[in-house]
C-alpha cells in the first residue's frame, strides 16, 4: 500500500538554468536543465503570453476564454542575448529573462521603468493525487501598488492586502467579503508609479490570488492544476489594459437590442398568467417605463426546462404576443438541471444521446435542484451545446420569448457539500476530456454560450438577449449577467455598486444587481436609492424572491413610485447615451462604467475611492448608500463638472458635500460634453424619435462626444447601416463651436437636433450653420438657450456679443 511518504511531496520545485532557446516567428521557447519549458508569445507590443511546462511537454493549447477574434500583431520584436539574460523588446515592452532561473523582469520600453518583476517567479508542486502540478507564480509588489479587477468580488475596489479564491459558487445571501461567489475572472490590474498593467491567468482550475496579503511585498497566484499560463498586458493607462484584456477574451459578439438597456421587472415568480398581465397593466397605468417582464421557474411544468405549466399559462404564445403588443418582451428562466423522468422528452433525448455528465466510474452525475433529482447536460461538449441551442426553437421562434435567463449554472446542487458537482465528474471540454476540477469554472459559461447560440438562431433577424449567473472570463461575448442572490440591506447597495464597477473593469460591462435586494424586503427608501444606482448600470432590473413581499415600483408609497418613475424616465432619456457607450464597449473594449481610478489614475486620491464612477465618457454618479441622507460627501475627479440638477459648476480634485435629498442622487456632467437624449417612452420603440435632444455643456476648451445609433435591433449595423456622430466642441469666452463628423449609412428618423445649451457665459448674438448665418426664428432660439438645427450640419458656430 502506498502511504503518504516524503517521496510524494517534494515541496516547491523551480526551473534550473536555461540550456536551449528557439525562436519561431513570435513564439520563443526556452528549455531549462531540469526540463522546464517556457514559451513566450508576443501577441501585441503590449501583450505577452507566458506558458510553462514542467515536463517540457505542453498539453493541447485550448482556451474557452481567448477569442479567435483577438487582435494580434506588433510593430517591433527584437531578441538580444547577454551573458545573463535573454531580452525581448517590443515597441512597448522590454522583457528580460534570467538565464539562471527563468525569472522575468518587464520594463516600459519608453522610459525603462520597472513594471513587473518575478519574486520566486514560476514554481510548482507535483500533485501526487491528481497528477500534474500545482502551478505557482510570485512577483514583487513595489510600495504603493494598488490592485483592481477579479470580477464579482464583493470587497473594497482596491484589492491590496487581500487573498482570493476563484471557484464559481452559488452564494445565496452572500455578504461583504464573501469569497468565492458566482464568477471566476482571473484577471487583475496592478497600478504603481502611475503605470498600470494587467495579468490574466487563463487557468480554469480552482485558483488563488494573493495581493501582498501573506507577504507585504509579494503578489502571487496559483492554481490546483493545469498550466501556469498567463498574459501580461501593459497599459500604462488602466483603460488600455482593460480594453486589451477585453480584446483578448472578447467583446460582446453583437450589440444588445436597445430594449435590453431599458428597465426590466422580475420576481420569483410572477404566475399565473393573470398576475403577469396585471403587472404589465400596472406599469402602463402608472406610466412607468418598462421593456421586459421575467418568468421565473414556476412557469414550467414541475420545473422541467422547455415546458410550460398549462394551468398557470394555458396559452403562452397568446400571452407573449399580447405582452409584446403592449411593449413588453418576455424573458424566461432556464436552469441546467434536467429532471429525471422517463416521460420527459428532453430528459429522454439527452439520455439516449449520452449527453449527461457522468461520474468517474460511470454513474450519471445525479443532483438535487428545483425539480428534485436531476441529471446535467455536459455543456463542455460541443454536440451537447448544439442540441441545447436547438431546444430553444419552440420558446423563441414559436412562442416569441425574447430573452433567456440562465441560472444555477455554477452548477448549483442542493444539499451536498460544496454545493456543486464532486471533483471526479467527467467532462468533454471540447475534446480535451477532464474532470470537474478543470471544467467547473467554465460549466456555466458554456451553458450560457449554448443558450446564446439558440437565441441567435431562433431570434434572427433580431438580436439575442441572454443573462447568466455563473461566468468565466470571456462570457461577456455571449450574454449579460447579474450579481446573484443579494440581500435588501444598505450594505448590499454598496456591494452592488462595487460589483458593477469591478465587472466593468474585468471586461464584462453588461451587468446589474437585483435592485432592492433578492432576499428580504427593502424599505421604500432603500428601494428608491437602489433604483437610482441601477438606472446607471448597464443592466437595469428589479428582482426579488417571492417570499418577502412585493417589490415593484408601486409596492411602497406614492412618493417612492414617483421618484422611481422619475429615475426610470431619466434612464429612458439617456438611452442613446448608454447605447453609444455600449457600442464603444463592443467596438473598442472600453468599459461602460469607469471607477475613478480608471478614469484618472494619475490622481492618487482615486486609488481607494469606491462609490463614485463615470458612466460612458461624461456622466459622473455617486449613489446614496445610507438612510435619511440629505446628501453626501463625494470625490469629484479633476476638471470642471456641471451638477445635473441645477447646472451649478464644480471644480473637482477634492471631496465635496453634494445635496441629494431622496428624490435626487449626485449626478454630474463633464464640462464640454454633448449628451444625446430621447424623449421618455414607456418602452423602446413606443415613439418614433422625431428629434434628438443634445444637451451641450459649455466649456472653455475642447471636448469630444460621440453618438451612435442604428435600427436598435437587427444586424444591419454590422453592414454599415449605423449612424456615428463625432462632435468636437470648442468653447471660447465669446464663442461656441460644434463640429460634427458623421459616418455610417443609417438614416436616423429625425431631421433635427434640439440643442440645449448649458452654462453658456454669453448672450447669443449670432448663429452660423456651415458658415451661413441662421435667422433666430429659423433655429427657434429661445430664452432658455435652446435651438433647433438640422441634424446635417458640419459646423455650428454660436457667437456672443
Ligand atoms: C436563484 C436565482 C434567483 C431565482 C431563484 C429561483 O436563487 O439566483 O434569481 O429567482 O433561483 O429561480
Amino acid at each position: 500500500m502506498i502511504t503518504n511518504t516524503e517521496l510524494e511531496y517534494k515541496g516547491n520545485l523551480f526551473p534550473a538554468q536555461i540550456t536551449s532557446y528557439q525562436k519561431n516567428v513570435d513564439v520563443l521557447n526556452f528549455i531549462t536543465k531540469n526540463g522546464v519549458a517556457l514559451q513566450v508569445t508576443v501577441l501585441r507590443d503590449s501583450v505577452l503570453r507566458f506558458r510553462y511546462a514542467t515536463t517540457g511537454i505542453f498539453g493541447n493549447d485550448f482556451s474557452y476564454a481567448i477569442t479567435k477574434y483577438a487582435s494580434r500583431g506588433y510593430n517591433k520584436l527584437e531578441i538580444d542575448e547577454t551573458d545573463d539574460h535573454y531580452i525581448i523588446t517590443t515597441a512597448k515592452l522590454i522583457c528580460k529573462i534570467d538565464k539562471t532561473n527563468l525569472k522575468k523582469t518587464i520594463y516600459d520600453a519608453a522610459d525603462n521603468t520597472l513594471i513587473s518583476e518575478d519574486e520566486l517567479g514560476f514554481h510548482w508542486e507535483e500533485s501526487y493525487q491528481y497528477g500534474g502540478d500545482i502551478v505557482k507564480m510570485s512577483k514583487i509588489s513595489p510600495d504603493g501598488e494598488s490592485f483592481y479587477g477579479l470580477g464579482d468580488k464583493p470587497v473594497h475596489i482596491n484589492l491590496k492586502g487581500k487573498r482570493f479564491e476563484n471557484w464559481v459558487t452559488d452564494s445565496y445571501a452572500y455578504g461583504k467579503d464573501t469569497d468565492p461567489i458566482y464568477k471566476t475572472i482571473p484577471f487583475y490590474i496592478g497600478l504603481h508609479h502611475k503605470k498600470a498593467y494587467g495579468i490574466f491567468f487563463d487557468n480554469t482550475f480552482r485558483s488563488f490570488f494573493d495581493f501582498a496579503h501573506e507577504r507585504r511585498h509579494v503578489t502571487s497566484f496559483w492554481a490546483q492544476g493545469g498550466e501556469m499560463n498567463y498574459y501580461f498586458i501593459y497599459g500604462p493607462q488602466m483603460s488600455d489594459v482593460v480594453a486589451n484584456y477585453t480584446d483578448l477574451t472578447g467583446k460582446p459578439h453583437q450589440l444588445p437590442p436597445l430594449w435590453a438597456l431599458g428597465y426590466h421587472q422580475c420576481k420569483w415568480s410572477y404566475y399565473p398568467e393573470s398576475k403577469v398581465r396585471d403587472i404589465a397593466a400596472k406599469f402602463r397605468e402608472l406610466q412607468i417605463p418598462c421593456d421586459a417582464l421575467y418568468l421565473d421557474i414556476d412557469y414550467m411544468d414541475g420545473f422541467r426546462c422547455f415546458t410550460w405549466d398549462n394551468e398557470r399559462f394555458p396559452d403562452p404564445k397568446k400571452m407573449v404576443k399580447e405582452l409584446e403588443d403592449d411593449g413588453f418582451k418576455t424573458v424566461v428562466i432556464i436552469d441546467p438541471g434536467i429532471k429525471i423522468d422517463m416521460n420527459y422528452d428532453v430528459f429522454k433525448e439527452a439520455l439516449d444521446k449520452d449527453y449527461f455528465c457522468k461520474r468517474a466510474d460511470g454513474p450519471y452525475m445525479k443532483g438535487k435542484v428545483w425539480p428534485g433529482e436531476c441529471y446535467f447536460p455536459d455543456f463542455t461538449n460541443p454536440e451537447v451545446r448544439e442540441w441545447w441551442s436547438d431546444l430553444y426553437k419552440e420558446l423563441i421562434e414559436d412562442i416569441g420569448v425574447r430573452g433567456v435567463w440562465n441560472d444555477m449554472n455554477e452548477p448549483a446542487v442542493m444539499e451536498v457539500p460544496g454545493k456543486t458537482f464532486p471533483d471526479d465528474v467527467r467532462h468533454n471540454y471540447d475534446g480535451n476530456p477532464c474532470s470537474h476540477r478543470k471544467a467547473h469554472n467554465v460549466y456555466g459559461m458554456q451553458m450560457a454560450r449554448a443558450t446564446y447560440q439558440g437565441l441567435k438562431k431562433f431570434a434572427y433577424p433580431k438580436r439575442p438577449f441572454a443573462i447568466t449567473r455563473a461566468a468565466y472570463s470571456g462570457t461577456q461575448r455571449y450574454t449579460s449577467s447579474w450579481t446573484g442572490d443579494n440581500v435588501a440591506t444598505w450594505e448590499h447597495l454598496w456591494i452592488a455598486n462595487i460589483q458593477a464597477q469591478r465587472m466593468a473593469m474585468s471586461g464584462f460591462s453588461f451587468v446589474g444587481s437585483d435592485i432592492g435586494g433578492f432576499a428580504e424586503q427593502p424599505t421604500g427608501e432603500l428601494y428608491t436609492r437602489w433604483i437610482q444606482l441601477g438606472a446607471f448600470h448597464p443592466f437595469f432590473r428589479t428582482h426579488s424572491s417571492g417570499d418577502h413581499g412585493d417589490q415593484e415600483p408601486w409596492s411602497f408609497d406614492e412618493d417612492v413610485t414617483d421618484i422611481v418613475r422619475k429615475f426610470i424616465e431619466i434612464r429612458y432619456q439617456l438611452l442613446p447615451y448608454l447605447y453609444t457607450s455600449f457600442w464603444q464597449y463592443a467596438d473598442e473594449g472600453t468599459p461602460m462604467l469607469k471607477s475613478l481610478v480608471l478614469y484618472d489614475q494619475d490622481d492618487p486620491h482615486t486609488h481607494f475611492r469606491t462609490d463614485e464612477f463615470v458612466v460612458g465618457d461624461h456622466i459622473l454618479v455617486c449613489p446614496i448608500q445610507e438612510p435619511n441622507a440629505k446628501g453626501r460627501r463625494m470625490y469629484i475627479p479633476r476638471g470642471k463638472w456641471y451638477n445635473f440638477w441645477n447646472d451649478e459648476i464644480t471644480h473637482g480634485g477634492k471631496e465635496q458635500w453634494v445635496d441629494a435629498d431622496i428624490d435626487k442622487m449626485p449626478i454630474f456632467i463633464k464640462a464640454g460634453a454633448i449628451i444625446p437624449k430621447y424623449p421618455v417612452q414607456q418602452y423602446v420603440g413606443e415613439k418614433e424619435i422625431d428629434q434628438l435632444t443634445l444637451d451641450v455643456f459649455y466649456k472653455e476648451g475642447k471636448e469630444n462626444s460621440t453618438v451612435f445609433e442604428d435600427a436598435h435591433d437587427g444586424y444591419d449595423y454590422i453592414k454599415g447601416r449605423y449612424s456615428l456622430r463625432n462632435f468636437k466642441l470648442t468653447g471660447k469666452p465669446n464663442e461656441l463651436i460644434i463640429q460634427q463628423y458623421k459616418s455610417g449609412k443609417y438614416i436616423t428618423p429625425y431631421n433635427t437636433f434640439k440643442i440645449e445649451l448649458h452654462g453658456l457665459p454669453f448672450k447669443i448674438f449670432k448663429i452660423q450653420i456651415d458658415n451661413e448665418e441662421a435667422l433666430f426664428e429659423d433655429v427657434r432660439v429661445n430664452g432658455d438657450n435652446t435651438l433647433v438645427v438640422t441634424k446635417d450640419f458640419t459646423e455650428l458656430h454660436i457667437i456672443g456679443k
